[in-house]
């Protein structure tokens, strides 16, 4: 029950903290990682252009080289032309073609009739004739393409190679003389296909992997699969053929080839005709990217997690207060309906768990206090009843005793003082036993008063010449000030008359013989106040606040119920009742009743 409370407040409060703390943290962080992964995207990209360019700038140089090579050869080739040795120049070009590792070098007449060959001087006399690019030869014209080979030019040239097609570098060159005019062409082609040694070059140089697309094939590559065997034959997307091939643009973009996601670049190949027939192609090395992807999300779940710790280590850090301070106070209650009301509740917290623990407490003492009052009253109440039933059947054995004692008087000689001492000491007593008797009864079974208006000082004068004739017996002397009062009350004559018979009894009690007794009545503001003072042993102070309590004694003779009757019938008619009294000097009691004010 206790862990149950606890937990779930603890994780309540690290669920709301998670998403207080750790949810922006997340949002922030994708939208951070979006960033940086687009900043790095972007620099792939950037990187794959400059790439692209270097690529391109290295496949121009091997295309240029391959040029100055063939110009370098003209003039030699113009010699055989000069000393009309023409049939020693097959022989030269076959040298130079493996020279320079060409796959064809061949030399057409101004006609474009094919003169000479290097590879298989056999074969001659087939016409260029028709070729665009062999009319801009003869009209002086160097041209350096990318051109596609058909298997007819490829045999036709003696390539003996099991393709359809193949991609080539071609230079194409006027032999001039010094006055310009062109006397033949030299044709020399570098076949690509399975060539690898361009795209390892710009491996080398630039580190992206590179491949040379034949229309949308790879025919030659530096790419490798998982065996380290280099990617031959593969297609790319029609997109790209659609980009590259046949608009002739460059593209670059995210793409998924041969299974994973990579940055391409493709640029156009063309030929002499301005038509694309191939392209160059770059794959961005993923490598640094993939690394910082790796490292980003890493550290993302790292601070989820973290944040998820910290948010439930905080949430048990708060909650585990104010849990403790649950659970006291349910200790706390738990004692409090067992009856333990002495069970207080400690909360160390300086909150509003602490004003609650406090007024726990206050509520427990006044609970005491209240359980205390009612016992009290319990036992008075069951101790009123036997008293009442006690009194009750004594009042008729003290009626008989009286009437015992009055018909032995006659019958006993009036010379026997002794005796006739006796009988009135039975007599004397049993009025005293009988007025016991009376006065529990008016306490365990109080009468409702009845009012009616009583003028106070006409009630005392009623009630005066008996006490003062008591009081005249032990030598006290009896003060009046009675003030005219216009104002009456509203009281039960009766009992009030047994409040002041009370009082002075209590006043001539305390002072035994000798002494003052004073009676004041007067008006003040809206009250009428009597004023009972003695010059007795007065009252202790500890004593004060007891003696309003039923059966609170200190005489031998005395039962306590007087002063508790006078305090139930004050109350009963809306008035108070206070005590001064000083030890050893006097004791006087106020009482105070409102005025009846007539509203008719
Ligand atoms: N005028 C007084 N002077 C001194 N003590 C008084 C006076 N009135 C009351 N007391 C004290 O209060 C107690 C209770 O009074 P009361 O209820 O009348 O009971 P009882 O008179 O039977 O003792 C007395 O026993 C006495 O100690
Ligand atoms: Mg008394």
């Amino acid at each position: 029950m206790f862990n149950f409370i606890r937990q779930r407040i603890e994780l309540k409060l690290g669920v709301v903290l998670l998403f207080v703390v750790f949810i922006p943290i997340i949002i922030m962080s994708f939208m951070s990682v979006n960033l940086i992964l687009k900043g790095i995207q972007r620099e792939v990209q950037q990187r794959i252009v400059s790439d692209l360019n270097v690529a391109v700038a290295i496949y121009d140089k091997i295309k240029h080289q391959l040029r100055y090579t063939i110009r370098d050869q003209s003039s030699r080739v113009k010699y055989y032309f000069d000393t009309d040795t023409l049939d020693d120049l097959p022989a030269f070009l076959k040298a130079v073609a493996e020279q320079n590792n060409l796959d064809i070098l061949s030399i057409a007449d101004r006609r474009g009739k094919i003169i000479a060959r290097g590879n298989q001087s056999l074969l001659k006399g087939d016409s260029l004739a028709d070729r665009a690019y062999f009319k801009r030869a003869i009209d002086g014209e160097d041209i350096v393409s990318t051109e596609l080979v058909s298997i007819h030019e490829m045999q036709a040239e003696g390539i003996k190679k099991d393709f359809t097609e193949a991609l080539m570098i071609k230079v194409v060159m006027p032999v001039k003389e010094p006055d310009g005019i062109v006397r033949a062409v030299i044709i020399a082609g570098y076949l690509l296909n399975n060539d690898h040694s361009i795209v390892d070059l710009i491996t080398d140089l630039i580190g992206a992997q590179a491949a040379i697309f034949q229309r949308e094939t790879i025919v030659s590559s530096s790419l490798r699969d998982l065996n380290g065997a280099r990617i031959m034959g593969t297609k790319t997307n029609q997109k790209i053929v659609e980009t590259v091939l046949q608009k002739g643009k460059q593209y670059i973009g995210e793409d998924e080839v041969f299974g994973t996601s990579y940055i391409n670049g493709y640029i156009p190949l063309f030929n002499a005709n301005n038509q694309a027939v191939g392209s160059l192609y770059i794959r961005a090395s993923e490598e640094g990217f993939q690394e910082i992807k790796r490292k980003v999300m890493s550290s993302i779940i790292f601070m989820a997690g973290f944040s998820i710790l910290l948010a439930l280590a905080i949430g048990f850090y708060v909650g585990r207060p104010l849990t403790m301070a649950i659970e006291s106070l349910r200790q706390g209650a738990i004692a409090v309906a067992n009856s333990d009301f002495d069970h207080t509740i400690k909360v160390d917290t300086d909150d509003e768990l602490k004003e609650l623990a406090d007024s726990f407490n206050t509520m427990t003492a006044e609970l005491k206090e209240a359980q205390k009052k009612l016992l009290q009253s319990e036992k008075m109440a069951a101790l009123g009843q036997i008293a009442a039933a006690v009194s009750h059947e004594l009042k008729n054995p003290l009626t008989g005793i009286k009437m015992a004692a009055y018909f032995l008087r006659d019958k006993v000689n009036s010379a026997d003082t002794e005796a006739n001492k006796s009988i009135s000491d039975i007599e004397s007593e049993a009025d005293r036993a009988n007025k016991i008797v009376m006065e529990i009864l008016t306490f365990s079974q109080p009468i409702s008063p009845i009012f009616n208006t009583v003028k106070i000082n006409e009630l005392l004068g009623e009630i005066l010449p008996v006490q003062e004739y008591q009081a005249e017996l032990h030598e006290i002397k009896v003060i009046k000030h009675l003030q005219e009062i216009k104002s009456v009350i509203k009281a039960d004559r009766d009992q009030l008359k047994q409040i002041f018979d009370n009082l002075i009894n209590n006043a001539l009690q305390a002072m035994g013989a000798g002494g003052e007794l004073t009676i004041t009545s007067m008006e003040e503001r809206d009250f009428i106040k009597v004023k009972i003072k003695d010059t007795g042993v007065g009252i202790p102070e500890e004593n004060v606040k007891s003696i309003f309590q039923p059966f609170f004694t200190t005489k031998d003779k005395g039962i306590g119920l007087g002063l508790s009757i006078v305090n139930e019938i004050v109350k009963k008619h809306q008035g108070t009742i206070s005590v001064e009294s000083r030890l050893g000097q006097g004791t006087t009691f106020i009482i105070s009743f409102p005025k009846f004010v007539n509203q008719a």
